[in-house]
């Protein structure tokens, strides 16, 4: 495949459905190897099988983000398989499914949304990074609006997103100088887990779109995918530290 990634390994963490399979999709036809890490092994695998179908070399690695050791595994067997890793989207998180008010949150719920989203994405960096030193490559965190502008009923999964950013802004100002740029993504998309989370509160919807300029949740691939391949490609080379929400103007960063 040819395109804006061409050459480029891209490890995608949570990529067995939702955002994660929609920025493997579109980096895979911008000519990307990608590395589909994810703990599902079976929507893993079938995603896997969606790049072979485009013509895209892939590799499925069961990986648990909450595991240093497992992280440690996914790193090393990319290199071993590709010899080289350019792009690192930590992507993978898990949050409360119903929304859960302040005074409901229990330390499970709290460790659950630091353990997958912030040290997930703190683990992945840190085994990536030699890698990326190598290659002058590219980290992609993906955060949230639940984060930028608050968002009831999800207090531990907003902080635990903030917390992504900064950790995303400190590696940004410590890497550059190793040519490795460090951006954040904000996605609004119809994934799995965001129709999961409208079954059990469908008023949630009308909270998600009712003052955002474009007016509709996007998809996964085409309005997200691209906004990682930017991200991911040397057309970037010149943007790090920086949050871009990809929301239909939901949230406006400062
Ligand atoms: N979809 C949206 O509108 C939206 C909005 C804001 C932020 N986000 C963020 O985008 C990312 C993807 O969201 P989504 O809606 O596609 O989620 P999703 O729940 O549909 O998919 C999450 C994927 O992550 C995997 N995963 C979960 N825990 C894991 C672990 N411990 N180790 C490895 N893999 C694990 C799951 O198996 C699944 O494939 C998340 O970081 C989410 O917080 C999404």
């Amino acid at each position: 495949m040819t395109g804006k990634l061409e050459d480029k390994v891209a490890i995608i963490t949570g990529a067995g459905q939702g955002v994660g399979r929609g920025i493997a999709l579109a980096m895979a036809k911008a000519g990307a190897r990608c590395v589909i890490a994810d703990f599902n092994e079976e929507s893993g695998q079938q995603v896997v099988g969606e790049l072979e179908g485009l013509g895209s070399e892939a590799l499925f690695v069961r990986c648990d983000v909450t595991s240093r050791e497992s992280v440690d595994a996914a790193v090393d067997r990319t290199i071993e398989v590709f010899g080289q890793l350019d792009v690192l989207v930590n992507n993978a998180q898990r949050a409360p499914l119903s929304p859960t008010s302040v005074m409901e949150h229990t330390d499970e719920i709290i460790d659950l949304c630091f353990d997958t989203g912030f040290r997930g994405s703190f683990r992945f960096m840190q085994a990536a990074y030699p890698h990326l030193k190598a290659s002058r490559g590219k980290v992609i965190n993906i955060a949230s609006g639940a984060g930028l502008d608050g968002l009831a009923g999800q207090s531990a999964y907003g902080a635990a997103k903030e917390a992504i950013r900064a950790l995303s802004k400190s590696a940004a100002r410590e890497w550059g100088r190793d040519g490795i740029n460090v951006n954040i993504i904000c996605p609004l998309a119809n994934s799995p887990g965001v129709a999961t989370l409208l079954e059990l509160a469908p008023e949630m919807e009308k909270r998600m779109t009712a003052n955002q300029p474009l007016g509709r949740i996007g998809d996964c691939e085409e309005d997200i995918g691209p906004v990682a391949v930017f991200l991911a490609s040397d057309d970037s080379r010149y943007v790090t530290g920086h949050t871009l929400p990809a929301d239909g103007g939901n949230s406006m960063v400062r």
